[in-house]
């Protein structure tokens, strides 16, 4: 009988497993909008075939990261290799000052642990970013920053990002309040998902490459 699911990088049909994507974000106080966007934005993700995993809330209030202290805490040793096995990440910030807020960018400086990792930093993950603020003004340095730290850790930012002004209550009772902040995290959500299935792909591409090359296919 004809498979057809097999093709010359699946011979068998299989298919590769569910991306895993985080999301981390939110403040230290439970129920804020950027935690609410984070939420759906994963509850998305899961619809679409993604396991996935929320850090936010307590899990996000860590020590300062210093990288000449070897120790690291249970909550930061869980957060690094939340970020080891993530085929994408979701970064939800409140807008502080203009920026990201201070303890999103801690969390985010314990990428360094994984400099000498195989897969180095954010290397091939697509970043899905995320952000709330008052006003315009803020919203927009404040992703312009996220940006510039996630190119640094050699992440892949979506090519969308979600602005939400807090001033429009942009959620009830932890939902979307209106279809136009809805659709910015559900574009958010597929941007992620699609870049991580395609790295997923040419991954496996890669494996079988010598494979199919020393059968002259
Ligand atoms: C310390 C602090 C600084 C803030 N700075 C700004 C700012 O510069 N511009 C702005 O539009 N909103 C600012 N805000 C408002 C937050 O961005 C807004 O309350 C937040 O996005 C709401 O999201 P949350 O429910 O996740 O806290 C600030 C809030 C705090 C607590």
């Amino acid at each position: 009988m004809n498979d057809s699911s097999s093709s010359p990088l699946r011979p068998n049909g299989a298919r590769p497993a569910a991306p895993h994507i985080i999301g981390i974000g939110g403040t230290t106080r439970i129920g804020s909008s950027s935690e609410a966007a984070l939420r759906y934005t994963l509850a998305l993700l899961a619809e679409m075939g993604a396991s996935t995993e929320l850090i936010a809330g307590p899990l996000i209030d860590l020590p300062m990261y210093d990288p000449a202290d070897a120790h690291r805490s249970p909550g930061a040793r869980r957060l690094v290799q939340a970020f080891k096995k993530a085929d994408g990440v979701i970064i939800a910030t409140p807008s502080y000052h203009g920026a990201l807020s201070g303890v999103i960018k801690n969390a985010l400086d314990y990428v360094e642990d994984l400099r000498s990792d195989s897969r180095p930093y954010l290397d091939g993950r697509g970043v899905g970013i995320v952000v709330t603020a008052h006003g315009a003004q803020a919203l927009g340095t404040t992703l312009m920053g996220v940006r510039a730290i996630v190119h640094a850790l050699r992440g892949w930012p979506t090519p969308f990002a979600a602005t939400l002004n807090a001033q429009h209550k942009p959620f009830e009772n932890g939902l979307p309040a209106n279809a136009e902040v809805a659709e910015q995290l559900r574009t958010v959500a597929d941007q992620v998902y699609r870049f991580a299935r395609a790295q997923q792909m040419l991954r496996e591409g890669d494996k079988l490459a010598p494979a199919r090359a020393a059968a002259g296919s």
